[in-house]
């Protein structure tokens, strides 16, 4: 136990940071978490009555993460939007938690995912049926949309193309509105402002589809062999079935944190890709070399590694999961500071993957950055976008295949410019979107076959830009 008077807060900028105020980490939490770390690898902030600390180096996040998991609950905003996500995966904790992710797990075992690669490839396809050469979209609806389908599909068996805009806005305006950590934190949510009742409406047309396919599933009896089967089947030791209240919150966590992550990534990655031409250029010629006009296949994917890459780098400037937060429940000591039960421990990936220490030049979009044994070089928690330990990211393996396969998918067939003017900027809610979307011109293309890839390498640049 910490004695009151020995207590050591670790310094931060409730000792006089220029322009620090609740209202600035509210309205711009990327800038006020940046600026934090210029305070030091770990920082105490006090939001109103709560203190924090801020911690900023891959070894102290390990220790969070990996080092002592059980000393803390996931933090308060999550926990407060329980009445979304009920006690799913994402939100619910001990025993309770881990009785789950073993029901869960197997629905993302590596054999199981790789099943829905195909799935994936076909919906990209069957979205690119719509696409026409020279036309105007928000590639991020877009990218929302297909996800949307894809999980329902792989996971749940469900058909929601019917659906899926809707559903698509819903669940983004659960998102943001489940981030405003003022109105979550300080107003419960079964007052009936105009702001719960709004999400009151948008929880219960969610849950009316989610409760038809469950419902449906239940009645045809049928064992398709999809996650939602495996969950309805799925026995305790004691015998006992899960409840629907149960799948429900199953069912609405893996909508949400499946979908508009993914999407997110894949949008901030278009909108990278059309500002590099060069970088654009070299998966093309990637595209083109490997795959020779074909749709990509789970096969591909080891011989595509600039593909993956191209992920991997967007994913380190524009992290879909772009901070993350635990409450500690017992007393402790980090970094040489004590923890108090009840203190929140936040970690943002946003300013991590940014740091000049791991990154040279870390603002720069980059993919050959990860090229050669660079991952090994850096310390485990300088790159985290799936977070780590037992609560690291079920959904990984599932959305790294998803992404390079729509990624390989869209590239081969079309060029993304971005409209002149139209705004592209980040939205931290509870995951990092673009605010106002992205929107892009389609260019249709042909892809080249080109026979040696490194014969052209060094020029790949210059030959292909004008592809
Ligand atoms: C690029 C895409 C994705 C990113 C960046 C991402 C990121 C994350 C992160 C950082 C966490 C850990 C949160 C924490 O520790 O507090 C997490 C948890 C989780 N993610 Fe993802 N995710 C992605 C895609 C997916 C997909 C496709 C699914 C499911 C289909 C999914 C389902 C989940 C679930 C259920 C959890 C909670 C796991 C647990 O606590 O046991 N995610 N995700």
């Amino acid at each position: 136990m910490w004695r009151r008077d020995k207590f050591k807060f670790p310094p931060g900028p409730y000792r006089g940071l220029k322009g620090w105020s609740f209202r600035a980490l509210r309205q711009n939490p990327l800038e006020m978490f940046s600026e934090l770390a210029r305070c030091g690898d770990i920082v105490g902030i006090r939001v109103v009555n709560f203190r924090n600390i801020f911690v900023n180096h891959p070894d102290l996040i390990e220790e969070v993460l990996v080092g002592h998991p059980r000393r803390y609950i996931k933090g308060r905003v999550l926990r407060a939007n329980r009445h979304v996500f009920g006690e799913g995966l994402l939100t619910s904790e001990g025993d309770f938690w881990l009785r789950q992710r073993r029901l869960v797990q197997p629905g993302f075992h590596r054999a199981r995912i790789a099943a829905y690669a195909v799935t994936m490839v076909q919906y990209a396809q069957r979205m690119l049926e719509g696409w026409r050469d020279g036309e105007e979209r928000d590639v991020h609806q877009e990218m929302i949309r297909l996800t949307l389908q894809i999980v329902a599909k792989t996971l749940f068996d469900a058909d929601v193309a019917g659906d899926a805009r809707d559903v698509g806005k819903s669940l983004e305006l659960l998102l943001e509105l489940g981030a405003d950590f003022r109105r979550t934190l300080f107003v419960p949510h079964w007052v009936p402002t105009p702001t719960n009742l709004r999400i009151k409406r948008e929880i219960a047309f969610i849950e009316g589809i989610l409760h038809r396919i469950i419902s449906e599933r239940r009645a045809c009896g049928r064992d398709t062999g999809d996650l939602l089967s495996m969950l309805l089947h799925a026995q305790d030791e004691d015998g006992s079935r899960m409840t629907d209240q149960q799948l429900r919150d199953e069912a609405i966590t893996l909508f949400l944190a499946g979908h508009e992550t993914t999407a997110s990534s894949l949008s901030w990655t278009w909108w990278l890709l059309a500002q590099n031409p060069a970088a654009e250029a070299k998966l093309h010629a990637e595209l083109d070399e490997v795959l020779v006009g074909r749709a990509p296949s789970i096969d591909d994917l080891a011989r595509l590694p600039y593909t993956a890459n191209v992920i991997t780098e967007s994913m380190r400037l524009y992290p879909p999961a772009w901070g993350l937060a635990r409450v500690a429940i017992e007393d402790h000591e980090l970094g040489g500071y004590p923890v108090r039960k009840g203190m929140g421990v936040a970690m943002a990936q946003w300013v991590v993957q940014r740091d000049t220490r791991w990154y040279d030049k870390p603002e720069e979009f980059r993919p050959e950055r990860w090229e050669g044994d660079f991952a090994k070089r850096i310390p485990r928690f300088a790159y985290f976008p799936f977070g780590g330990g037992p609560r690291q990211c079920i959904g990984n393996s599932f959305a790294l295949m998803e992404a390079r396969l729509i990624l390989a998918t869209i590239a081969q067939k079309y060029r993304l410019h971005l409209v002149p003017d139209h705004p592209v900027v980040p939205l931290a809610s509870i995951t990092l979107r673009p605010r106002y979307g992205v929107r892009v011109v389609l260019e249709s293309r042909q892809p080249r076959v080109i026979r040696n890839l490194s014969q052209t390498s060094q020029t790949t640049a210059q030959t292909l830009s004008a592809d």
